[in-house]
């Protein structure tokens, strides 16, 4: 198993750069095993990541020019970014997407336009107990699965950036 590597990142950084150098098919000569095992992580963290995109797409009020809603379309891009992060790893590695991830969309939906209604409490709430399981969830994936070195870094950013979100939720609270 691979170490964690004792990195930090900068979390205000909500986009960052890729090069095409970065982009390269992975996985060759990996056990089977280890690709199943990275199959079904990037295969979780795609599906999450279009869940929380979703909730900030629809917890911004359209027009309100206030810090909350220049604070959800930051997270929504950093959360749309994650999203593409995992997608391009999925494909580098040559598997697909989960067909079925509207579904995930669906439950973004309901829970970003439910806060949403109750307002800007229930926003923050939403976003701290949604950002707090996905934390829970990157570490689990962290822990156990046994990434390459680039793909564990780009998970660890995004744990960061999370983490951040959470922190920033609160401090809003
Ligand atoms: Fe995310
Ligand atoms: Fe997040």
């Amino acid at each position: 198993m691979e170490e964690q590597t004792n990195v930090t990142y900068d979390v205000s950084v909500i986009r960052p750069e890729v090069n095409e150098g970065q982009i390269g098919f992975r996985g060759q000569g990996f056990p089977p095993v280890r690709l199943a095992g990275i199959r079904k992580g990037l295969l979780t963290l795609h599906t999450l990541e279009l869940m929380a995109a979703t909730i900030y797409r629809f917890q911004i009020r359209a027009g309100q020019r206030d810090d909350l809603n220049l604070r959800l379309i930051g997270a929504m891009c950093n959360e749309m970014t994650h999203y593409q992060d995992f997608q391009v790893k999925l494909a580098e590695y040559g598997f697909k997407p989960n067909c079925l991830r509207w579904a995930f969309w669906l439950v973004g939906f309901a829970l970003g336009f439910g806060s949403r209604l109750l307002g800007p409490r229930s926003i923050l709430k939403t976003g701290v107990w949604v950002e707090s399981k996905a934390v829970h969830h990157y570490a689990q994936l962290l822990a156990s699965i046994e990434w390459d070195a680039d793909t564990r870094r780009i998970i660890e950013k995004d744990q960061a950036d999370e983490a951040a979100h959470i922190a920033r939720w609160k401090q809003m609270l």
